[in-house]
């Protein structure tokens, strides 16, 4: 299937079909396994056959690999066990003892943990930048910087980056652009005609869209996607079959998924933003927060994660708002079908950016219950917390 003959719709249905490798059966099945036969010993001494040894793809991860390339418009697209390893291996990818990264201060924190944990150690330093920077990150590159990690918008705090500003900055001085496209994903904002280099996505939220699954995926344009493929293959790490299977299934429901999150975060974001105990609403497609003219500009939509600011309340009086609502849930991840709320605080590790919102901050992922039942959960909360406060 090319990507130029159909629409996005279609290409998130037919894409990574092979009728002949599932023997006629719509879905590719997950294969499992670890040795492939091979034909004959000169088969085996040249190893030049489709499939070679279980770490080195299956029909299953090739299906998704091919999907997501044709998705989000990249060279190819290497498939990691989770998110965290996506980000890691792309920046691993690039870097080597001896370069400077620069890395958005918004970004998801345990890749910053990276960063300082497993890359600093290696000999590779790390700056942090201020996410509205643009281009003017530029100032900040220096001769050995080798990489820029940019998410947009950021991670929990939700600041949007002039992703093709930085990018035309950074291959100027030859620096390769990475990109979390998490929040986003390929349908909303297709990274690479943007100008990323590396884009990674954590296929755990919205490509699976049933919280059942881990997996990372991360998608290379031409001039980076045989480095990140020799790279990756080094290590071994392959996901799940079954992962791969249910990430398959989740692609072709991926969209209409996206825009009713899309939707119903929307509405609940304009209705919090009428409250008396909300102080502000994060989130890129309302029209007066900062960044969203560019949202505006290179995004088709937005996802059903955001933030809001409390006005000052209590610890005990957020807690008491929290623990007795009975739709949203409280753990980590988001992008599934039901709707999760966390209290966040981004002080203790922001280096480049000062956070201060004046009031408790909570990220909001909105799943795909009655937008009414979810406003009545969130506003019996909103009792709970004045009278507790
Ligand atoms: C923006 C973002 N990127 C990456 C990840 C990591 O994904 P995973 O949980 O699959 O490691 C997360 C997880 O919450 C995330 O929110």
């Amino acid at each position: 299937m090319t990507a130029d003959k159909h629409r996005l719709r279609t290409r998130l249905v037919h894409s990574g079909h092979d009728v002949e490798t599932s023997r006629g059966f719509v879905n590719v099945p997950a294969f499992r396994g670890s040795t492939v036969l091979y034909k004959d010993t000169a088969s085996l001494k040249a190893h030049n056959q489709r499939f070679t040894y279980g770490t080195h793809g299956t029909p299953t991860t090739e299906a998704l690999a091919a999907a997501w390339s044709e998705l989000a418009g990249a060279a190819g697209t290497a498939l990691v066990p989770s998110g965290l390893a996506a980000i890691a291996m792309a920046l691993q990818t690039v870097v080597k003892a001896g370069d400077h990264l620069l890395v958005t201060d918004s970004a998801y924190f345990p890749a910053r943990r990276f960063a300082e944990q497993v890359l600093r150690p290696f000999g590779v330093e790390t700056t942090y930048y201020d996410p509205a920077l643009g281009a003017r990150v530029a100032e900040l590159i220096r001769p050995n910087t080798k990489a820029i990690l940019t998410e947009a918008p950021g991670s929990q705090s939700l600041e949007m980056q002039d992703i093709p500003a930085i990018a035309e900055a950074a291959h100027k001085r030859g620096v390769c652009v990475v990109m979390d496209n998490t929040w986003a994903t390929p349908i909303f904002f297709p990274p690479h005609e943007r100008g990323v280099d590396i884009a990674i996505e954590a296929g755990t939220k919205y490509l699976s869209g049933h919280s059942d699954l881990l997996l990372g995926l991360i998608s290379a344009n031409a001039e980076w996607w045989p480095k990140l493929h020799a790279f990756v293959d080094l290590y071994g790490i392959p996901p799940g079959p079954e992962d791969c299977f249910l990430a398959l299934r989740g692609l072709r429901t991926m969209e209409l998924r996206l825009r009713e999150a899309e939707r119903q975060a929307l509405a609940l974001a304009q209705w919090l933003e009428t409250r008396a105990e909300v102080k502000r609403v994060l989130h890129p497609a309302l029209p007066h927060y900062p960044g969203h003219e560019i949202w505006k500009r290179d995004f088709s939509g937005s996802s059903g994660l955001f933030s809001i600011i409390l006005n000052p309340a209590s610890d005990e009086a957020v807690a008491a708002m929290l623990d007795g609502l009975e739709l949203f849930g409280m753990g980590f991840s988001w992008g599934g079908y039901e709707s999760l709320v966390i209290p966040f605080d981004c002080t203790t590790y922001r280096t480049a950016t000062k956070w201060a919102p004046g009031g408790p901050a909570l990220r909001l992922q909105v799943g795909l219950e009655d937008l009414e039942d979810l406003k009545e959960d969130l506003a019996r909360g909103f009792a709970r917390l004045t009278a507790a406060n």
